[in-house]
């Protein structure tokens, strides 16, 4: 009969996590009581933020327990079901944790429609960095035609669509990423206005050739010196989206602030966090909107799709690496 794999959280790491961080396990595929419906899971989002939620200590969300399954966002199939609201054969997304299987009373889940757009996609564009990248570039960056915008992380699942919502509201785009195939896709693929190669341009330089009249909003995705850098090259009344610091995720040694801060005081700026989470009431009406600029061709949606649940210690690493394009998403059924 056939078993349920789930991925545990074995260890906590420290610094780049390492293969023994996690156990795999099978056991017993569940029932489901009256309320309940199980779930075949099908993909789950390797996101960024997972390597934050096997720290312990305080953040917006509790850390994931040791020996508990590892939280992950995932869409599958109801295959089983004595809860009223979803019917076997339903699509859903909710958080399913790293595993193949998995029970739910439904609270949290809302069913998806393969026949509108491949499983993935709600995983990316329309899922959780998709939201992400809609509200943070458009609330908290409060976008306006004409902005000169820098995204980082440009060629990633935020990061992308951030840059594409910029270029439909009319704004002028330059886009960092890792490498020359990454910079080249952003401008022939995505439309990007340019792109800066962070590991192998001057970066400071670049940034004063794309923006002679400085940034007026940078979505920052990855902190640290890029993000120092962007402070020194604020426009007046320049607007800092932090989104995430995915060059600290992994530090052993507490992060250091940007040293560039009065640039904030000098050009009445301003930096602001966000958490995507904050949004929920309105995810509904940005996928519509998202979903209509797909539509139009306006909006390309990207999923890297890797297989295999034994395979999830060495594809979350490629988030850190960044071996992939686009949004990161691990098949675990089989
Ligand atoms: N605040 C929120 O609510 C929220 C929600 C979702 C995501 N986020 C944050 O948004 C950011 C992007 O998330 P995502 O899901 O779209 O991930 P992603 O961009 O699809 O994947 C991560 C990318 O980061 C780049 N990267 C890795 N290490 C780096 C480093 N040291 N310096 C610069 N770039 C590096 C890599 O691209 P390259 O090849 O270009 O290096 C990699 O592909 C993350 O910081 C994440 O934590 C925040």
């Amino acid at each position: 009969m056939a078993q349920n794999k789930q991925l545990l959280l074995q260890k906590r790491p420290i610094g780049l996590p390492e293969k023994d961080t996690w156990k795999l396990v099978e056991t017993e595929i569940p029932s489901p009581k009256i309320g309940e419906i199980l779930v075949q899971c099908e993909y789950v989002s390797l996101d960024p933020a997972m390597r934050g939620w096997i720290n312990e200590g305080r953040s917006y969300i509790a850390p994931v327990e040791l020996n508990d399954v590892m939280r992950a966002g995932g869409v599958g199939k109801v295959i089983e079901s004595k809860n009223a609201t979803f019917n076997v054969g339903d699509y859903v997304y909710g958080q399913t944790g790293v595993q193949q299987y998995m029970l739910t009373d439904g609270k949290g889940y809302h069913k998806v429609d393969p026949s509108l757009a491949p499983l993935p996609t709600y995983l990316g564009t329309l899922g959780m960095p998709g939201m992400t990248a809609y509200f943070g570039i458009l609330e908290v960056g409060e976008l306006k035609e004409g902005d000169a915008v820098l995204v980082s992380g440009a060629a990633g699942a935020v990061g992308s669509i951030v840059g594409q919502i910029a270029k439909i509201k009319g704004c002028t785009v330059i886009g960092m990423a890792g490498g020359a195939d990454k910079c080249k896709y952003l401008i022939e693929e995505l439309g990007f206005d340019g792109a800066i190669d962070y590991k192998n341009d001057n970066v400071a330089t670049k940034i004063k050739e794309y923006f002679p009249k400085g940034i007026d909003v940078y979505f920052d995705n990855v902190g640290g010196e890029i993000l120092d850098l962007a402070l020194g090259r604020l426009a007046m009344h320049g607007r800092i989206v932090i989104c995430g610091a995915i060059s600290q995720y992994n530090n052993k040694t507490a992060i250091k602030g940007p040293s560039n801060y009065m640039s904030l005081l000098v050009n009445r700026g301003t930096m602001r966090g966000m958490v995507v989470f904050d949004y929920a009431k309105d995810y509904q009406k940005a996928a519509m909107q998202m979903g209509q600029w797909m539509l139009q061709g306006k909006l390309k949606s990207k999923e890297d799709v890797y297989e295999g649940i034994e395979n999830f210690h060495d594809t979350f690493l490629r988030l850190f690496s960044g071996e992939k394009l686009g949004k990161l998403v691990l098949k675990v059924s089989e």
